[in-house]
Protein backbone atom coordinates (compact mmCIF):
# COMPACT_ATOMS: atom_id res chain seq x y z
CA UNK A 1 0.00 0.00 0.00
CA UNK A 2 1.37 3.74 -1.10
CA UNK A 3 2.06 5.65 2.08
CA UNK A 4 1.06 9.22 1.94
CA UNK A 5 2.64 12.32 4.00
CA UNK A 6 -0.25 14.89 5.39
CA UNK A 7 1.51 18.64 6.48
CA UNK A 8 0.31 19.57 9.48
CA UNK A 9 0.42 23.20 9.29
CA UNK A 10 -0.01 23.75 12.94
CA UNK A 11 3.62 24.52 13.29
CA UNK A 12 3.96 26.17 10.36
CA UNK A 13 4.60 30.09 10.24
CA UNK A 14 0.94 30.98 9.97
CA UNK A 15 2.07 35.03 9.49
CA UNK A 16 2.89 33.12 5.61
CA UNK A 17 0.46 30.08 5.81
CA UNK A 18 0.44 29.87 1.85
CA UNK A 19 4.13 30.07 1.81
CA UNK A 20 4.31 27.57 4.38
CA UNK A 21 1.72 24.86 2.37
CA UNK A 22 3.59 25.73 -0.49
CA UNK A 23 6.93 24.99 0.98
CA UNK A 24 5.51 21.11 2.00
CA UNK A 25 3.98 21.35 -0.94
CA UNK A 26 7.44 21.69 -3.03
CA UNK A 27 8.84 19.21 -0.59
CA UNK A 28 6.78 16.37 -1.72
CA UNK A 29 4.40 15.88 0.68
CA UNK A 30 0.81 14.46 -0.45
CA UNK A 31 -2.16 16.98 1.25
CA UNK A 32 -2.42 19.61 3.64
CA UNK A 33 -3.27 18.55 7.07
CA UNK A 34 -5.48 21.26 8.55
CA UNK A 35 -6.17 21.39 12.48
CA UNK A 36 -9.56 22.89 13.69
CA UNK A 37 -9.89 23.07 17.33
CA UNK A 38 -12.58 25.00 19.00
CA UNK A 39 -11.67 25.68 22.44
CA UNK A 40 -14.33 22.83 23.81
CA UNK A 41 -13.22 19.58 22.40
CA UNK A 42 -9.76 20.65 22.84
CA UNK A 43 -8.41 23.36 25.24
CA UNK A 44 -6.93 25.46 22.15
CA UNK A 45 -8.01 27.38 19.04
CA UNK A 46 -6.97 27.20 15.43
CA UNK A 47 -8.62 28.66 12.64
CA UNK A 48 -11.89 28.25 11.08
CA UNK A 49 -13.55 27.64 7.37
CA UNK A 50 -12.51 31.34 6.33
CA UNK A 51 -9.12 30.93 6.42
CA UNK A 52 -9.14 27.46 4.27
CA UNK A 53 -10.81 29.35 2.12
CA UNK A 54 -8.44 31.76 1.05
CA UNK A 55 -5.58 28.91 1.18
CA UNK A 56 -7.85 27.14 -1.37
CA UNK A 57 -7.79 29.93 -3.19
CA UNK A 58 -4.03 30.61 -3.31
CA UNK A 59 -3.69 26.57 -3.80
CA UNK A 60 -6.35 25.44 -5.43
CA UNK A 61 -4.76 22.35 -6.35
CA UNK A 62 -3.50 20.66 -3.24
CA UNK A 63 -5.11 17.89 -1.08
CA UNK A 64 -6.98 19.42 2.18
CA UNK A 65 -7.12 16.80 4.92
CA UNK A 66 -9.62 18.89 7.32
CA UNK A 67 -9.05 17.29 11.21
CA UNK A 68 -11.67 18.70 13.12
CA UNK A 69 -11.12 18.75 16.81
CA UNK A 70 -14.75 20.14 17.77
CA UNK A 71 -17.44 19.16 19.68
CA UNK A 72 -20.03 19.99 16.72
CA UNK A 73 -19.16 18.87 13.53
CA UNK A 74 -22.28 18.53 12.08
CA UNK A 75 -22.38 22.30 12.68
CA UNK A 76 -19.29 23.09 10.42
CA UNK A 77 -18.94 20.37 8.17
CA UNK A 78 -20.89 21.84 5.55
CA UNK A 79 -18.52 25.06 6.17
CA UNK A 80 -15.10 23.44 5.92
CA UNK A 81 -16.72 21.68 2.55
CA UNK A 82 -17.55 24.69 0.92
CA UNK A 83 -14.44 25.84 1.64
CA UNK A 84 -12.70 23.37 -0.54
CA UNK A 85 -11.64 20.57 1.92
CA UNK A 86 -11.10 17.21 0.30
CA UNK A 87 -11.30 15.18 3.40
CA UNK A 88 -12.87 15.38 6.67
CA UNK A 89 -12.00 13.74 9.94
CA UNK A 90 -14.13 14.28 13.12
CA UNK A 91 -14.01 12.73 16.08
CA UNK A 92 -15.54 9.19 17.58
CA UNK A 93 -15.74 11.47 21.10
CA UNK A 94 -17.63 14.53 19.86
CA UNK A 95 -21.57 14.22 20.86
CA UNK A 96 -23.05 13.33 17.81
CA UNK A 97 -24.40 9.67 16.06
CA UNK A 98 -20.97 9.06 14.02
CA UNK A 99 -22.92 7.63 10.98
CA UNK A 100 -25.18 10.87 10.64
CA UNK A 101 -21.95 12.58 11.02
CA UNK A 102 -20.45 10.50 8.21
CA UNK A 103 -23.24 10.63 5.95
CA UNK A 104 -23.64 14.15 6.62
CA UNK A 105 -19.88 14.79 5.60
CA UNK A 106 -20.60 12.67 2.59
CA UNK A 107 -23.39 14.75 1.41
CA UNK A 108 -21.30 18.04 1.34
CA UNK A 109 -18.93 15.77 -1.50
CA UNK A 110 -16.15 15.36 0.97
CA UNK A 111 -14.32 12.20 1.56
CA UNK A 112 -14.89 11.19 5.04
CA UNK A 113 -12.61 9.72 7.97
CA UNK A 114 -13.33 9.02 11.67
CA UNK A 115 -10.98 9.57 14.56
CA UNK A 116 -10.16 8.30 18.19
CA UNK A 117 -8.29 9.98 21.26
CA UNK A 118 -5.82 7.96 22.88
CA UNK A 119 -7.95 7.01 25.24
CA UNK A 120 -10.72 5.79 23.39
CA UNK A 121 -10.50 1.41 23.09
CA UNK A 122 -10.25 0.78 18.98
CA UNK A 123 -12.80 -1.14 19.26
CA UNK A 124 -15.12 1.77 19.63
CA UNK A 125 -14.43 2.66 16.12
CA UNK A 126 -15.08 -0.63 14.90
CA UNK A 127 -18.64 -0.78 14.20
CA UNK A 128 -17.66 2.47 11.28
CA UNK A 129 -15.14 1.03 9.90
CA UNK A 130 -17.57 -0.24 6.32
CA UNK A 131 -18.63 3.93 6.55
CA UNK A 132 -15.46 5.51 6.40
CA UNK A 133 -12.63 5.97 4.06
CA UNK A 134 -10.09 6.79 6.84
CA UNK A 135 -9.35 5.85 10.69
CA UNK A 136 -7.26 8.37 12.04
CA UNK A 137 -5.37 7.22 15.36
CA UNK A 138 -4.08 9.81 17.64
CA UNK A 139 -0.72 9.20 18.73
CA UNK A 140 -0.93 12.51 20.90
CA UNK A 141 -3.56 14.14 22.95
CA UNK A 142 -5.24 16.63 20.48
CA UNK A 143 -4.95 20.22 21.21
CA UNK A 144 -1.24 21.26 20.54
CA UNK A 145 1.69 20.59 17.95
CA UNK A 146 4.93 19.09 19.44
CA UNK A 147 4.08 16.47 21.41
CA UNK A 148 5.98 13.30 22.10
CA UNK A 149 4.53 10.20 20.38
CA UNK A 150 2.81 7.93 22.70
CA UNK A 151 4.22 4.46 22.64
CA UNK A 152 1.07 2.68 22.68
CA UNK A 153 0.16 4.09 19.43
CA UNK A 154 1.75 1.11 17.02
CA UNK A 155 -0.75 -1.75 19.14
CA UNK A 156 -3.27 0.49 18.50
CA UNK A 157 -2.75 0.93 14.87
CA UNK A 158 -1.98 -2.79 14.52
CA UNK A 159 -5.80 -3.91 15.55
CA UNK A 160 -7.15 -1.53 13.34
CA UNK A 161 -5.39 -2.93 10.54
CA UNK A 162 -5.89 -6.29 11.56
CA UNK A 163 -9.98 -5.71 11.74
CA UNK A 164 -9.74 -3.63 8.50
CA UNK A 165 -7.81 -6.98 6.86
CA UNK A 166 -10.64 -9.07 8.36
CA UNK A 167 -13.11 -7.16 6.61
CA UNK A 168 -11.62 -7.12 3.43
CA UNK A 169 -11.79 -3.12 3.77
CA UNK A 170 -8.73 -1.21 2.33
CA UNK A 171 -9.38 1.90 4.28
CA UNK A 172 -6.61 4.63 4.65
CA UNK A 173 -5.60 4.41 8.55
CA UNK A 174 -4.27 7.41 9.72
CA UNK A 175 -1.86 8.63 12.39
CA UNK A 176 -0.89 11.89 13.76
CA UNK A 177 1.07 13.38 16.53
CA UNK A 178 4.63 13.20 17.19
CA UNK A 179 5.58 11.69 14.14
CA UNK A 180 8.89 12.20 12.85
CA UNK A 181 11.98 9.46 11.39
CA UNK A 182 12.06 7.49 14.46
CA UNK A 183 8.68 7.02 14.69
CA UNK A 184 7.47 6.54 11.19
CA UNK A 185 8.73 3.18 10.76
CA UNK A 186 6.97 1.95 13.95
CA UNK A 187 3.64 3.31 12.33
CA UNK A 188 3.99 1.78 8.77
CA UNK A 189 4.63 -1.28 10.12
CA UNK A 190 1.29 -1.68 12.25
CA UNK A 191 -0.35 -0.73 9.15
CA UNK A 192 -0.45 2.78 9.32
CA UNK A 193 -0.18 4.33 5.43
CA UNK A 194 -1.19 7.61 5.75
CA UNK A 195 1.25 10.38 8.57
CA UNK A 196 0.68 13.25 9.48
CA UNK A 197 3.88 15.51 9.92
CA UNK A 198 3.78 18.94 11.58
CA UNK A 199 6.83 19.97 13.66
CA UNK A 200 9.72 17.54 12.15
CA UNK A 201 8.29 18.83 8.75
CA UNK A 202 8.47 22.48 9.22
CA UNK A 203 11.66 22.55 12.16
CA UNK A 204 13.72 20.20 9.34
CA UNK A 205 16.57 21.18 7.93
CA UNK A 206 15.88 20.26 4.71
CA UNK A 207 12.03 19.71 4.54
CA UNK A 208 12.39 17.89 1.14
CA UNK A 209 15.06 15.21 2.47
CA UNK A 210 12.83 14.51 5.34
CA UNK A 211 9.91 13.70 3.26
CA UNK A 212 11.83 11.84 0.71
CA UNK A 213 13.43 10.08 3.47
CA UNK A 214 9.47 9.25 4.88
CA UNK A 215 8.55 8.24 1.73
CA UNK A 216 11.74 5.76 1.12
CA UNK A 217 11.68 4.35 4.72
CA UNK A 218 7.71 3.41 4.43
CA UNK A 219 8.41 1.48 1.02
CA UNK A 220 11.37 0.26 2.49
CA UNK A 221 8.95 -1.11 5.81
CA UNK A 222 6.27 -1.87 3.85
CA UNK A 223 6.85 -4.13 0.43
C1 LIG B 1 -2.67 17.73 17.38
C2 LIG B 1 -2.88 17.82 15.90
C3 LIG B 1 -1.73 17.31 15.09
C4 LIG B 1 -0.42 17.96 15.37
C5 LIG B 1 0.70 17.29 14.63
O1 LIG B 1 -3.84 18.02 18.03
O2 LIG B 1 -4.02 17.08 15.51
O3 LIG B 1 -2.05 17.36 13.72
O4 LIG B 1 -0.43 19.30 15.05
O5 LIG B 1 1.85 17.98 14.89
P1 LIG B 1 3.20 17.25 15.32
O6 LIG B 1 3.66 16.46 14.13
O7 LIG B 1 4.08 18.38 15.68
O8 LIG B 1 2.88 16.37 16.49
ZN1 LIG C 1 -4.34 16.73 13.35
Amino acid sequence: MQTKISASVLSADLAHLADQCQLALDAGVDMLHIDVMDGHFVPNLTYGAPVLSCLHRALPDACYDVHLMIDDPDRYALDFAKAGADLITFHLEAPVDPSATIAAIRMAGCRVGISIRPATPVEKVFPYLGEVDMVLVMSVEPGFGGQAFLPETPSRLAAVRRELDRRGLTTDLQVDGGVNDDTAPLCVKAGANVLVVGSALYHAADPAALTNHLHNLTHAVCP
